[in-house]
């Protein structure tokens, strides 16, 4: 197997279960384009980039991207030419219902694109895997109620859902309801640097708009029980006829003591709390974790009624991970901001120790390459969470677009190679991981970072009608998955 440089471990497909799922992820805003055609509704994504323009790296938005909605042939073609056997994309909520509600009317043209792309996976030999929502709330219920600050999007998001199970489910057999609620609730709520861009004004003195002390917590409320509610329509309408599963891909990444101290362990639990276990405790015990519960002071942590605990409790086929870095966490003196802090009062996180990074740098500053943690993070969920059925649903580093086509991405297999052992490590040691998925298959529109960095496996010409050139990671991927058995 062609090899990056003499460290980069040596991986056999054999070394996975021969059923594991191997594949590339995607999603809508980020690669579809035709922003404005077929009856697409405008999402938060379209009004959040032409509002803020300046919070985005360069200037740009998705309206045209990838162009996947005209190309997405070739890109089937070429996650078949990889050899990968499974794809994660997402579902444009307004390109399905365009005001977002059942009121505003069913898009058949959207219906159609998604009917197309699955039948062309599925001519190939490559399953599905669809994310219902991943960061594009249709505007019009952003400006009918809040968008996910009210309680109303449950109800709307669960038919949305329906209406994507009862076109799709008898072809779709793994379905996410959400992409990274967490990142929804820091970046769209807290920091401002996702849509709808709400934030506080202890992270961004300019931010106009949001409190990012009471709003992220009913966002994150509303996103876990409009999860539970899609997934009970699932189970009451779909799940015998359809038989398939629905989960939910989280973002995390893994922490260790910034010392070894008993304070900055218990910073580190606290911290877990507060990222992985906000969305995954509710679903496997139907109630919040208690450090949260004991550490947002003033009444802003919502609570879940009887009949939603119950609703939640158990509400997921599988658990999908979106891993890319680590970091540090310490405890510290509590926060006097304790009102309206989002994150523990006692606890900061930080890349470094004494200057030395926890691993070397991607393109983007926040992603520190440290693999031993998407293992350590496998095995935390699964003794800590009743060892759930598991899929990687996200994992990857960036270069910048330098202008230049570059296809030589060497650091990416290293990444992937480093990465790909420790999830190997992580089911020898019995975590029960069903499958991984690269992000990204094509470089795209990377929200805050526009098009100035470059996460595919196939390298994106932007100013030349999006034309598609393989990288060297792709060809990696590809060895690697064709390897004969015990080569
Ligand atoms: C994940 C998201 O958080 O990270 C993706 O699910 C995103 O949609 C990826 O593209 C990379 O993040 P960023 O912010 O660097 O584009």
């Amino acid at each position: 197997l062609a090899k990056n440089n003499s460290s980069t471990p040596k991986l056999r497909r054999s070394d996975f279960p021969e059923d594991f799922v191997f594949g590339s992820a995607t999603s809508a805003y980020q690669i579809e384009g035709a922003a404005h055609e077929d009856g697409r509704g405008p999402s938060i994504w379209d009004t959040f980039s032409e509002k803020y323009p300046e919070r985005i790296n360069d200037g740009s938005n998705g309206s045209v991207a990838d162009d996947s909605y005209h190309l997405y042939k070739e890109d089937v073609a070429l996650l078949h030419q990889i050899g990968f056997n499974a794809y994660r994309f997402s579902i444009s909520w307004s390109r399905i219902l365009p005001r977002g509600n059942l009121k505003g009317g069913i898009n058949q043209a959207g219906i159609d694109y998604y009917n197309n792309l699955i039948n062309e996976l599925l001519s190939k030999g490559i399953k599905p895997f669809v994310t219902i929502f991943h960061w594009d709330t249709p505007q019009s219920l952003e400006d009918a109620y809040g968008g996910f600050l009210g309680a109303k999007v449950v109800n709307d998001f669960r038919d949305y859902a329906d209406i994507c199970f009862k076109n799709f489910g008898d072809r779709v057999k793994h379905w996410m309801t959400l992409n990274e609620p967490l990142a929804v609730v820091q970046q769209g709520y807290v920091a401002g640097g996702l849509a709808p861009g709400r934030c506080s004004k202890f992270t961004n003195p300019n931010c106009t708009g949001g409190d990012g002390a009471t709003e992220p917590y009913i966002v994150g409320h509303n996103l876990i029980l409009a999860h539970g509610a899609a997934v009970k329509v699932y189970r009451e309408k779909y799940k015998a006829s359809q038989k398939g599963q629905v989960g939910i891909a989280l973002n995390a990444g893994w922490y260790l003591p910034y010392t070894e101290s008993a304070e900055d362990r218990l910073a580190v639990a606290r911290v877990m709390a507060f990222t992985i276990d906000y969305f995954l405790e509710p679903l496997v015990t139907g109630k919040y974790p208690v450090d949260m519960v004991n550490n947002v002071k003033g009444g802003r942590l919502p609570t879940f009624t009887a009949k939603q605990s119950k609703m939640l409790k158990g509400s997921y086929d599988f658990i999908g991970i979106n891993y890319y870095s680590s970091a540090y966490a310490k405890d510290v003196p509590c926060s006097n901001e304790n009102v309206t802090l989002f994150s523990d009062p006692c606890a900061s996180v930080t890349g470094e120790r004494e200057g030395v990074p926890i691993g070397p740098k991607a393109a983007s500053d926040w992603i520190l390459i440290y693999p031993k943690g998407i293992r350590d993070l496998l095995l935390y969920a699964k003794y800590k969470f009743k060892d759930p059925v598991m899929y990687i649903t996200e994992n990857g580093r960036d270069e910048f677009n330098t202008g230049k086509i570059f296809l030589n991405d060497g650091d990416r297999i290293d990444y992937y190679a480093r990465h790909l052992e420790m999830v190997r490590d992580a089911i020898s040691i019995g975590a029960n991981v069903k499958g991984f998925f690269a992000w990204s298959l094509l470089d795209n529109f990377e929200w805050v970072n526009g098009y100035t960095v470059r996460f595919g496996l196939v390298y994106v010409d932007f100013k030349d009608g999006c034309k598609r050139y393989p990288k060297k990671s792709a060809d990696w991927f590809k060895k690697f998955l064709n390897q004969k058995k015990n080569s």
